[in-house]
């Protein structure tokens, strides 16, 4: 009797820490961490961009790349007129040299204090000012964890900050293979536009959720001061959180970044990907972080996209001729911290 007492309490007491979400920080980068922590990818755009990714130190050389004191700021070559047929505008491309399995949650401080996305709120008139960044659009901000598994039938993305040209909310999506379906009905603040995540059906579209704050991204993102993105990763589930900057909700494990952290109090998520009809854990790989800014290429560079935006002719003459008009548009980055 005593025993079966002492039984259940210890299982009582166990239930909960093996689910609570609690982690413990495990790393931390602010300002020249980066250059340590993360590795300049000279490659190939995946996304086939106009851009051209150099290595650090050209980067650094060029001041593309900046790291000092709290500031990270990562940006394109914005004073060079591009020969049609030679290389894309110069760019940067890093990805972190941990990887992040399960488990793992990524905080990330975004201070766009100019207006940095878009130049859209400075110059008139307003659509050719919107071009001024047409050159695009989907920035996988320090969140988007990447498959080191590159290739295969479950080939996967994870969550990215995506957002096409100048058009906000934000959208996070998973991309995955095939077997990944999320459930019409979830709990979370963000809109879904699509509950398949499959890479091979709708488009490559995979499942996305649209934020319900306008703020989420470009401009408005930029006006307001930037803001936190969060990811979590379990293998029952992705949750994705942003917070604008002056938002009245924002957990002070989110603004403070305290040794641990339990993401139980931080309400609910803007989305939420469960594992219902879809085994996480085995569509994802482990993750690293990239953080990258390009132009054009599959997605914003399409025709349809890029004139819908207000921009003038192609992606990539307006990409090649108006170096300026890529001042503007770069990453200023707080810090990203990771828990485990
Ligand atoms: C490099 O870029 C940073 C951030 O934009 C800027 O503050 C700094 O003045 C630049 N340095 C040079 C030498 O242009
Ligand atoms: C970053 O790179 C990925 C491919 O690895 C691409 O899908 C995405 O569009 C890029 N985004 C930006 C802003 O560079
Ligand atoms: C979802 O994740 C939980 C916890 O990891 C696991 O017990 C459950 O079997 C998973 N469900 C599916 C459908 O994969």
């Amino acid at each position: 009797m005593r025993f079966a007492a002492l039984a259940s309490l210890v299982a009582a007491a166990l239930a909960p820490s093996a689910y609570a979400a609690t982690y413990h920080l495990s790393d931390n980068w602010v300002g020249s961490a980066f250059l340590s922590a993360f590795t300049h990818e000279a490659i190939a755009d995946p996304t086939h961009g106009r851009v051209n990714y150099v290595d650090q130190a050209t980067a650094v050389a060029k001041n593309l790349t900046y790291a000092s004191g709290d500031t990270l700021i990562l940006r394109a070559d914005h004073t060079t007129t591009l020969s049609a047929s030679g290389a894309g505008r110069n760019s940067v491309r890093i990805r972190s040299v941990k990887t992040y399995d399960t488990h793992v949650v990524v905080w990330v401080s975004f201070i766009l204090t100019s207006a940095v996305w878009p130049v859209v709120l400075t110059s008139p008139p307003l659509s050719a000012s919107m071009c001024a960044t047409c050159p695009k659009a989907a920035v996988h901000g320090p969140l988007p964890g990447r498959p080191t598994k590159a290739t295969g039938p479950t080939a996967a993305k994870s969550t990215s900050i995506e957002g096409v040209n100048d058009q906000s909310p934000n959208a996070m999506t998973l991309h995955t293979g095939a077997n990944c379906a999320m459930p019409a009905s979830r709990t979370m603040t963000g809109t879904a536009t699509n509950n398949n995540c499959d890479v091979n059906t709708d488009g490559n579209s995979g499942c996305g959720v649209q934020a319900p704050s306008a703020n989420s991204y470009g401009p408005s993102f930029n006006a307001n001061g930037g803001g936190w993105y969060a990811m979590e990763r379990t293998n029952s589930f992705v949750k994705v959180w942003f917070f604008p900057r002056n938002a009245g909700n924002v957990p002070n494990d989110v603004k403070a970044g305290p040794a641990t952290i339990n993401t139980d109090t931080w309400g609910e998520p803007t989305a939420l990907f469960p594992n219902t009809s879809c085994d996480i854990g085995g569509h994802f790989d482990a993750n690293n972080i990239i953080i990258n800014l390009t132009f054009c290429g599959d997605w914003a560079g399409q025709a349809s996209i890029y004139s819908s935006s207000g921009c003038p002719s192609t992606c990539v003459d307006y990409v090649n001729n108006n170096p300026g008009a890529f001042a503007n548009a770069y990453w200023d980055i707080a810090s990203v911290r990771v828990w485990q």
